[in-house]
């Protein structure tokens, strides 16, 4: 489904001594099926933006068109089309209101009219994408599980609408190393498989530099750059001027560069800096 962001401009509390501008004059195009990570410091509208995409937020000015109709207009077009947005929030206390988990991430696939089976199985199949037990957690109260496991049922909840957009907003934030790594995994693989587009908020750099393919950085309410991936995640200057961290293995290669090593230096996953690495010590090419 194509996305598009006009003049899109947030203002909280207008005209009150807590006003505050979160989106400055937005504009962008986001094609169906693309994998986008979005990044910037804490407060510079990654959450404000999302939410405008599912349509959850009025803009002050400015406007988000899905596949062409406008987000907020009235109608049963505009609504199927909304409800094929799906935001996993940042914080899931705000989306959770049901007695068990199963209930919980059936919640959604009920509304949609789909028989009890297929809740059902939908139901199964959320709970193991985000890797929980749903035999275990099913009948499990919310109240009772941890942060990283309500953001899980909170995620399990999003996919079992099967949603043509899928927005994450920080989802690794309180998880294990290995427990996100799967989650990623899955998360690629189902993106794969269905040709959905796939919008992630993240700090993890190297998280997104193996699942998106386009990398879209907001300061303060603006775009400051929108590219590939490898241009935007092994651009030092800039992710060190918004104040974010600059990956592991970019810090790497630049360090040598400085010291006179003829390398190149946007390469973003450790494996690739190695074999850069490797190949201008001449120990063997790049890849091979
Ligand atoms: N509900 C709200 N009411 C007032 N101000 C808000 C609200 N939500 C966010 N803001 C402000 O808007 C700006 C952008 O916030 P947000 O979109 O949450 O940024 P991010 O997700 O990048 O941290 C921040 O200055 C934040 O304090
Ligand atoms: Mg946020």
């Amino acid at each position: 489904m194509h996305i598009r962001v006009e003049n899109l401009t947030h203002i909280y509390n207008q005209g009150t001594p807590l006003e505050r501008t979160a989106l400055h004059e937005v504009n962008l195009e986001i094609e169906a099926g693309e994998r986008i990570g979005l990044v910037g410091p804490t407060g510079s509208g990654k959450s404000t933006l999302v939410q405008h995409l599912a349509g959850l937020l009025q803009p002050t000015t400015g406007r988000v068109l899905l596949a062409g109709t406008p987000i907020h207009s009235k109608g049963a077009t505009a609504r199927s089309l909304r409800l094929q947005v799906g935001l996993a929030f940042q914080y899931p206390e705000d989306q959770i209101f049901e007695q068990s988990v199963f209930r919980e991430v059936a919640f959604g696939p009920r509304n949609l009219g789909l028989d009890e089976t297929e809740v059902k199985a939908r139901v199964h199949w959320a709970l193991e994408m985000v890797g929980l037990d749903p035999a275990r957690i099913g009948p499990r109260m919310p109240f009772t599980l941890s942060g990283g496991e309500r953001r899980r049922v909170a995620l399990a909840s999003i996919l079992a609408m099967r949603p043509r957009v899928l927005i994450l907003d920080e989802p690794t934030a309180g998880q294990d190393p290995q427990g996100r790594r799967a989650l990623w995994e899955k998360v690629g693989q189902w993106q794969q498989e269905t040709g959905m587009t796939l919008i992630i908020v993240s700090h993890a750099l190297e998280e997104l530099a193996r699942l998106v393919e386009r990398v879209i950085a907001l300061r303060a309410g603006r775009v400051v750059a929108d590219g590939p991936t490898r241009e935007v995640l092994s651009d030092a200057r800039l992710l060190r001027d918004i104040g974010l961290d600059v990956p592991e293995p970019v810090a790497l290669l630049q360090a040598l560069r400085q010291a006179g090593k003829d390398v190149r230096t946007d390469r973003l996953l450790p494996a690739e800096a190695a074999a850069e690495i490797a190949s201008a010590w001449g120990l063997r090419r790049a890849g091979a």
